[in-house]
């Protein structure tokens, strides 16, 4: 793995970091790269091609395995990259997996149906797990077998550490050492893990967030992504820190701050654990629109104030059809991961996803995803704005109705509709 590291310094109203850049590994920017509604003159029975590459990682299709279930050990790694899963990002792993000690019932389930009747479709999830609780060594070898049977698929590291510099640099050492292609960090655990001043508790403070990034980035030869809580006023803010202290990606979201609901025989909370609860992550199709907001809010961030780097944005939340991918990508996400929704249909999903995927990308003539990353992004505006642009609609509608301005303006085939244009009611 080539580690090109050059000092760059960086500039802002961050405090400069000698961050190291991993030039050769960037992602393609979609500020140059995005062309919108183009037509291609080619061969119209082509696939469109899903492959995509990001800070330097060649994936065949932008579908990533989200951190959790789905990325635990060896065995289930190696079924989603059999399936064709575009990469995989293993369940977080820290130094010491004796401090992590979960509980059972640790996920609860949100049906369509009124009472959640056991037939309605499942919408939410919310889950109290913590993170990896196999012990590193045993993950970093299986990360190390992976690796050397499929060199040429995308496997990324997802850690977590306390605030502790020394701890941090141990825990990237170790895991580089497997030959993984990048990290992810998780900023972003909302439950447990804030306890000991982890995930959520780091990226919901911007000051501890720049300091840990600085650390990290400095350590890092890989790429290194880092993945944002929701459970915050404003997204923009932990992310925009987050690039400017060097990571080359962000990730959103990581699960929203949630209470499934309360027994109403027993007045308990679910899921209950010998009685007692505490709030989780929620997660699966509710949040996807929450998703939605958060990545297009990040999105617009990255293309105002850093259109001329090449971060990556990979997102999170819902997915579970090539529809929710392709509105992801629109917004300028690279990637896209998927969770619960592997929980619940298994890795095959991949499949489906990538033929609807390239159902959508048929219909408009798209054959790349760079042919319509960020394509909607520029439709999204201010309230105020929105005002302005409907009272200039009625405007112009109403301005019509006056009826012609002159008698040249008579059309042969409108001739009845400019009549009507020009009769008082
Ligand atoms: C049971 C469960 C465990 C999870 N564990 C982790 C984890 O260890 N690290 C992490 O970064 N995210 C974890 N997540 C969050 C997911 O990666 C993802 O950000 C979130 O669930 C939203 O995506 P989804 O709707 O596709 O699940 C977990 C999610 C679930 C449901």
């Amino acid at each position: 793995m080539e580690a090109a590291r050059l000092t760059r310094p960086i500039t802002g109203s961050v405090a400069e970091f000698p961050v190291t850049w991993r030039r050769q590994r960037r992602s393609i920017g979609f500020s140059k790269h995005r062309v919108g509604f183009r037509v291609f003159a080619q061969d119209s029975a082509a696939e469109p091609d899903l492959s995509v590459t990001v800070n330097g990682l060649k994936m065949p299709n932008p579908f990533v395995i989200g951190s959790g279930p789905p990325g635990t050990n060896y065995t289930v790694m190696k079924r989603a990259f059999d399936e064709g899963w575009g990469a995989v990002i293993a369940k977080t792993v820290s130094l010491d997996a004796a401090k992590v000690i979960n509980v059972t019932p640790r996920y609860a389930k949100l049906r369509a149906e009124p009472n959640g009747s056991a037939k309605g479709q499942i919408i939410g999830w919310e889950n109290i797990e913590l993170i990896s609780d196999r012990p590193l060594e045993t993950m970093l070898k299986e990360f190390k077998q992976l690796k050397e049977e499929y060199p040429d698929r995308i496997l990324i590291a997802s850690i977590m550490e306390e605030y502790n510099k020394a701890a941090w640099e141990e825990l990237i050492d170790r895991v580089e050492q497997t030959g993984i292609d990048a990290i992810e960090i998780n900023f972003s655990c909302p439950h447990g893990m804030p306890e000991r001043k982890m995930g959520a508790a780091v990226g919901q403070d911007c000051m501890l967030l720049e300091e840990v990034c600085g650390w990290i980035n400095a350590k890092a030869t890989v790429p290194v992504w880092a993945k944002m809580t929701p459970n915050i006023t404003d997204i923009t803010q932990p992310a925009r820190v987050s690039l400017r202290s060097g990571c080359e990606g962000v990730s959103a979201i990581n699960t929203i701050m949630s209470v499934m609901g309360i027994n109403l025989d027993t007045l308990r909370p679910e899921p209950c654990v010998e009685g007692y609860s505490t709030p989780g992550g929620y997660s699966s199709k509710a949040v996807h629109p929450i998703a939605l907001a958060k990545v297009m809010n990040i999105a617009q961030m990255i293309k105002k104030e850093f259109a001329d780097k090449e971060h990556s944005l990979s997102a999170i939340g819902g997915v579970e059809t090539g529809s929710d991918a392709a509105e992801f990508i629109l917004l300028g996400a690279d990637t896209v991961q998927v969770c619960t929704g592997v929980m619940m249909h298994g890795y095959g999903l991949v499949k489906k996803l990538c033929s609807e995927l390239q159902d959508f990308m048929r219909k408009h003539n798209f054959s790349s995803i760079q042919d319509f990353r960020g394509a909607s992004l520029e439709y999204f505006t201010t309230h105020m704005d929105l005002v302005k642009r409907q009272r200039e609609a009625i405007r112009e509608r109403k301005a019509v109705k006056k009826g012609l301005q002159s008698d040249k303006d008579w059309t042969g085939d409108g001739f009845v509709k400019e009549t009507e244009s020009m009769v008082s009611n």
